[in-house]
């Protein structure tokens, strides 16, 4: 657990709030928090009611009798993609503009609602055409481009289940998350633009494909990349063609509120991602609540700006579902922010006057790195309100990010939740709280997070605890695909169980550590499982060490998140290398060689920073890899307690090695 948080908490003890003019014209009044209070799950209830339309109304809220299942709203019927585009065309919105898309090489289009709902429409039939239908799953593997959005809008139309693959995962891991779900259709495109290059993302489908046994019918393939790509006739389709002949009319139909509407997988303890499974009524709520009072939108004259890929659940919940249940504008922008140079976010914000914009920390830390003078040469002026997700912002980058981009006056809200949360979950409010540099701060409306020591009962401020969410949400994951037990154990068998009273009580265990400071504010402290987060992603140690060994030439592999100045943390391999092995190639040539293996294995974001060879690892006596210690070399510190090690000299020897 990392305390970095709090140290420089010290040293930043500035409140803001909110300036009367913002507070004024704030959608969120403080009301919200006394009537969450009094009901919360009649609170969702009127939120549910108040933000979406529903084809049948429901009447049961909340059901928990089979928790840790939860059904949300289960004897009422919506269609999400209904709520995301056509209810705004049928009010009089369709000429509003829902996205504005730039590409990385600089060509852009503006998509009113009423483009977006004929192009969702045609892609529905498309799909339907293909035999999709309720239930069945698609695997979306795409850049930042609208048709990323169409194709997530056109599966949930018909009832389907997406799932989204992060375009910049491997071959492989795209293989295993389309067999792991049996998909039956892929959408993918030729290519998309980074960093001046077009990526295949087509040979990637393929090579997923290859073995043959895929469940897969067939790959819609979008014309992005202009590159050229191999042809499997009968099963790959041009989206292009296919859209274009396809009817432009399509009847949304209603499903139930607990239709599963997409799976998403995200790194665990253990070597598998899993699938987090979320579904449409109560999902659909958090997202379009949290979006419209934590950003507080005003979707009439707001543009938003939610950086974040498509492939990640911050693309999912607050570029796809929030912002267009909510008829806002939005801009999508398909490259890495310093291509072709690197003012090229602020460039945009000024050319489409954002106004509110979320991003990650780990891309403000290495703004800041670059100096102010580079915002600075542009208009940010039209910026009202940021936005921060992924990992806990530091004080330091906090207040550069509210001086340097938010011209000294924009609220700040740092938002905590997770995959498995679906929505924002700790968060100020912009129009009602006093802003602390640093933390999260308080529950939204409706939600319960209480801080525990390891016995289960809550700890008193300032001692820091486990954080756990005490009462269902709407927005909760449903499940984990085709695991039921490992849901169970993963996030509920710790804290859950009856209380002093013998009354059943459910827990949910978010793996991260916290503390309550003085003013009973909420302060994250970062993962206390082996997930490591780098650039606001999650990785486990347990995945990459797979990885490693899955290498001829590893002979055992341990895998540390190590403090990291641009990206929170950074992963550091130490590897022993086969007996027949090690004299093959250097240690430079080996390191290498293995931290483009890992690459090539799951996806660049998990390319180890540095592969330290060795010539042991540290264990305890029962076998366990003392991954704490690594971290403390890997961190540059002085060697923590040694005498559980069954050779302690081990740690000497790869402390001095390092130095
Ligand atoms: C983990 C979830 C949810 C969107 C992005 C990541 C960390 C997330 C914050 C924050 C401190 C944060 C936690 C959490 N995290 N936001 N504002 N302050 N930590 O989603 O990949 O599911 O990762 O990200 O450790 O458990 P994810």
């Amino acid at each position: 657990m990392s305390t970095n948080s709090i140290d420089s908490l010290l040293h930043e003890t500035r409140r803001f709030p909110p300036t009367p003019e913002f507070a004024a014209n704030a959608v969120a009044g403080a009301e919200l928090y006394e009537s969450a209070k009094a009901d919360p799950v009649g609170f969702w209830a009127d939120q549910a009611r108040e933000l979406l339309h529903w084809h049948k109304p429901f009447t049961s809220v909340l059901d928990w009798s089979d928790a840790p299942f939860a059904k949300w709203f289960a004897d009422g019927e919506l269609n999400v993609t209904y709520n995301c585009l056509d209810r705004h065309v049928l009010a009089g919105n369709g000429e509003r503009i829902a996205i504005h898309w730039e590409g990385e090489p600089g060509d852009s289009r503006s998509i009113s609602y009423a483009e977006l709902t004929e192009q969702v429409k045609r892609a529905a039939n498309v799909m339907a055409g293909l035999g999709i239908g309720q239930g069945d799953r698609v695997a979306v593997y795409m850049p930042v481009i609208p048709e990323a959005v169409v194709a997530m809008l056109a599966i949930a139309r018909l009832g389907a289940v997406h799932s989204v693959v992060f375009g910049g995962f491997s071959s492989e891991s795209l293989r295993s998350r389309i067999d792991d779900a049996s998909a039956k259709l892929v959408v993918t495109a030729d290519g998309g633009w980074r960093k001046g290059k077009v990526f295949p993302l087509k040979a990637a489908v393929d090579g997923a494909l290859a073995n043959g046994t895929s469940t897969v019918k067939n790959v819609l393939v979008v014309r992005r990349g202009e590159n050229e790509v191999q042809w499997t006739e009968g099963r790959d389709l041009w989206w292009h063609d296919e859209l274009a002949a396809a009817d432009a009319e399509h009847e949304a139909q209603a499903f139930e509120a607990e239709n599963p509407l997409f799976i998403l997988y995200t790194s665990g303890t253990t070597g598998k991602p899993k699938g987090i499974l979320h579904s449409s009524g109560g999902y659909l709520t958090q997202v379009a609540s949290t979006h419209k009072n934590v950003f507080d939108l005003h979707p009439e004259t707001d543009v938003y700006w939610c950086t974040a890929d498509v492939g990640w659940i911050t693309g999912h919940s607050y570029v796809v579902y929030g912002p267009l249940a909510n008829g806002a504008t939005q801009l999508m922008y398909e490259g890495t922010p310093d291509t072709p140079h690197s003012g090229r976010w602020w460039e945009l914000i000024e050319k489409y006057k954002v106004s509110i914009f979320y991003t990650a920390p780990t891309a403000i830390r290495s703004f800041m790195k670059l100096g102010r003078q580079i915002p600075q040469s542009f208009d940010l002026s039209s910026l009202r309100l940021l936005g921060s997700v992924g990992e806990p912002i530091n004080p330091e980058a906090w207040i550069w990010y509210r001086d340097a981009i938010g011209g000294g006056s924009t609220p700040i809200v740092d938002t905590w939740w997770q995959t498995e949360t679906g929505a924002i979950m700790i968060s100020a409010l912009p129009g009602i709280t006093a802003l602390k540099p640093g933390s999260a701060q308080v529950p939204i409306p409706g939600i319960k997070i209480d801080i525990l020591g390891e016995d289960g009962t809550r700890v008193d401020p300032p001692n820091g605890g486990l954080l756990v969410v005490s009462e269902p949400w709407p927005a909760m994951l449903r499940g984990i695909w085709g695991d039921p037990d490992r849901y169970r154990e993963t996030y509920w068998s710790r804290f859950s169980g009856p209380d002093s009273e013998g009354k059943e009580t459910w827990k949910y265990f978010a793996g991260d550590g916290a503390h309550v400071d003085s003013d009973g504010d909420i302060v994250l402290l970062g993962r206390v499982d082996d997930v490591m987060n780098i650039s606001g992603h999650r990785l486990s140690t347990q995945e990459i060490e797979s990885a490693l060994v899955s290498h001829p030439m590893v002979a055992e592999a341990a895998v540390v998140g190590a403090a990291d100045e641009a990206t929170g943390q950074a992963v550091v391999a130490f590897v022993i290398l086969r007996a027949d092995q090690e004299a093959a190639q250097t240690v430079e040539e080996a390191s290498t060689l293995l931290r483009a293996h890992v690459a090539q294995q799951i996806g660049a974001i998990a390319r180890p920073r540095q592969v330290f060879v060795v010539a042991e690892l540290p264990k305890t006596r029962s076998g366990k890899i003392m991954r704490r210690l690594l971290q403390d070399v890997a961190e540059g510190r002085e060697l923590g307690d040694t005498t559980t090690l069954t050779d302690a000299s081990v740690m000497t020897i790869i402390s001095d090695r390092l130095k």
